[in-house]
C-alpha cells in the first residue's frame, strides 16, 4: 500500500488505552478549535500514520450547513480556499455525518461516485474518513483525515478505524467544551458593551439632569435680578450714568437668561408644546434657511422619505436640534462638502430591536451627515456631554449636541453619532411616530 512505509511500528498502538489516555489528556488544554485540530492531527499522523486532518462542525442546530473549521497538513491551502463551508442536502456524505451514528469511510474519492465532485475534485480527495462528532444526543460535527492527490488512497484498517472511534469520543467532549467557552465569551463581551453603553447614557443624563436642576435655580435668581433693575429703570432722578448701567446690567440679565433657557433644555426642565408634525416639512424649512448662512461651497441637500409618518413634536426645539446639527457640520467643513438632511421610516421594530432600552413602537429617524474632519474616536463618546467642544474660545459653548440629547431624549427618541476622521459625520435622531388615538 503506498504510504505504508511512513507507517510507524505498531508498537506505537499496541498500549492503546494507555495512547488514548495521554491524547484526552493533551485535548483538555486545548482553548480553541485550531489547538483541538493540532493534537487531532499529531495523533492520527503519529498513531496512524495519515498527513492531513480536520475538524468539521455543523453551523445550525437543523445540521443544514457544515462548517470546516481547521485542516491541518499539507492539504490544508486548498481546503480553506475550496471549501470553508459545505451544504448537507444532496451531499451523500455530509447526509451520513449529520445522522452521526456511523464512521463514513470513502477508500478512493476520485472513483467513488457518492461524493460530491464539485469539491472533491478540486481538493483531490483520495481516501476520506469522518467520524461523526456528538454530544450527547445532538450530532456536533465529524472530525475526518485522509490523503489527497499524489498521496494516493490509503483505507484506514478495523484497528485504526477502533482507534478513531475512540478518539473521537474524547474529541467531542472537549469540541463541546470549547463552542460552550466561546458562546460565554461572546455573550459575556456582548453584556460588557451593553453595560458600558447604558453608563455612557447614565452619565450624560445626570449632567443633563444637574446643569438642568442649576439652571432652574439661577433662572429664578435672574428673574429678581431683573425686576429690581427695572424698578432702577424707572426711577425719575437717575442719572445718566445710572441710567447706563442699568440698561447694561438688564442686557446682561436678558443674555443669562438665553443660556439659562439652553441649560434647562438640558436637563429636560422645559415644558414641550407638542403638536403633530412633519419633520420632512422642517428639514426643507431649514435647508431654505441655511442656504442663506452656510457659504457657497457648501452644498445642501435634503432626503425626504416617502410617506413619512408624523412625530409628535415641540416645533421650536425640533428646529433648535436640527439647526445645532447643521451649524456642527458646517464648523466641520471649513473647506466646503456637502450636507445632507434625510428623513426615513424606520422599519417596525429594526430599531427597538437594537436598543433594549428604547420605547417599543415605530420611529421615524431623521440623518444629519456631513462630509467634514470627521471626529477623532477617542472623543466621540463626549460630544454629547455639556460644554465639550473642541472649538476655540468664544466659537463653541459645548452645548449644541447636549442640548439635542435633552431634546430628544424629552421627546421620547435617541440620537447617535457616526464617524471617521476625514471623511464624515454623520448624527441619526430617532423619534417616535404619533400614533393615531385608539377609540
Ligand atoms: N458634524 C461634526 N463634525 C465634527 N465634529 C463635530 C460635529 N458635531 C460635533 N462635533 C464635535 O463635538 C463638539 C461638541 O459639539 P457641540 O455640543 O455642538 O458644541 P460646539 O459646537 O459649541 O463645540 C464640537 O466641538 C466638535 O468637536
Ligand atoms: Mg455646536
Amino acid at each position: 500500500m503506498p504510504g505504508d512505509e511512513q507507517r510507524p511500528a505498531d508498537d506505537g498502538r499496541c498500549s492503546g488505552g494507555q495512547r488514548l489516555l495521554v491524547f484526552a489528556r493533551r485535548l483538555q488544554g486545548a482553548v480553541d478549535f485550531a489547538g483541538l485540530t493540532a493534537f487531532v492531527a499529531d495523533e492520527v499522523r503519529d498513531a496512524l500514520g495519515y498527513d492531513n486532518a480536520w475538524l468539521a462542525v455543523f453551523t445550525d442546530d437543523r445540521l443544514r450547513e457544515v462548517r470546516v473549521l481547521t485542516v491541518t497538513g499539507p492539504a490544508e491551502q486548498d481546503v480553506w480556499k475550496h471549501a470553508t463551508v459545505i451544504p448537507v442536502e444532496g451531499d451523500w456524505m455530509m447526509e451520513q455525518i449529520a445522522q452521526g451514528d456511523r464512521v463514513v469511510v470513502i477508500e478512493d474519492a476520485l472513483t467513488d461516485p457518492r461524493v460530491n465532485h464539485d469539491i472533491v475534485d478540486q481538493l483531490r480527495n483520495r481516501t476520506i474518513v469522518n467520524v461523526p462528532l456528538r454530544f450527547i444526543d445532538r450530532p456536533l460535527g465529524a472530525m475526518g483525515l485522509g490523503t489527497f492527490g499524489d498521496e494516493g488512497p490509503r483505507p484506514p484498517s478495523e484497528a485504526d478505524l477502533e482507534h478513531l472511534i475512540a478518539m473521537a469520543a474524547h474529541v467531542s467532549v472537549a469540541a463541546a467544551r470549547i463552542r460552550f467557552t466561546e458562546e460565554r465569551t461572546q455573550a459575556a463581551a456582548e453584556r460588557l458593551d451593553l453595560e458600558r453603553r447604558l453608563a455612557h447614557r447614565q452619565r450624560l443624563e445626570s449632567l443633563g439632569l444637574l446643569a438642568g436642576g442649576v439652571a432652574h435655580d439661577f433662572n429664578n435668581l435672574l428673574m429678581v435680578m431683573r425686576s429690581t433693575a427695572s424698578i432702577f429703570e424707572a426711577e425719575e432722578g437717575l442719572s445718566e450714568q445710572g441710567r447706563a448701567g442699568v440698561a447694561m446690567l438688564l442686557d446682561a440679565v436678558e443674555r443669562a437668561r438665553d443660556l439659562t433657557r439652553q441649560l434647562l433644555a438640558l436637563g429636560r426642565r422645559q415644558e414641550l408644546r407638542l403638536a403633530p408634525l412633519d419633520l420632512n416639512a422642517r428639514a426643507r424649512k431649514l435647508a431654505t434657511l441655511l442656504r442663506r448662512v452656510v457659504p457657497g461651497a457648501i452644498a445642501i441637500d435634503v432626503i425626504e422619505g416617502p410617506r413619512l409618518p408624523l412625530v409628535s413634536g415641540d416645533e421650536t426645539q425640533i428646529d433648535q436640534i436640527l439647526l445645532n446639527l447643521c451649524l456642527n457640520a458646517r464648523d466641520a467643513m471649513p473647506r466646503g462638502g456637502k450636507l445632507t438632511i434625510e428623513t426615513r421610516q424606520v422599519a417596525d421594530g429594526e430599531y427597538v430591536g437594537e436598543q433594549p432600552w428604547a420605547r417599543p413602537g415605530r420611529y421615524v429617524m431623521l440623518t444629519v451627515t456631513d462630509t467634514g474632519t470627521g471626529i477623532a474616536p477617542e472623543l466621540i463618546d463626549r460630544v454629547f456631554e455639556p460644554f465639550f467642544t473642541t472649538k476655540s474660545e468664544g466659537q463653541g459653548s459645548g452645548l449644541g449636541l447636549a442640548i439635542v440629547y435633552g431634546v430628544v431624549r424629552q421627546h421620547e427618541g435617541m440620537v447617535h453619532c457616526f464617524s471617521e476622521p476625514g471623511v464624515g459625520t454623520t448624527f441619526e435622531v430617532y423619534l417616535p411616530v404619533l400614533e393615531p388615538e385608539v377609540g
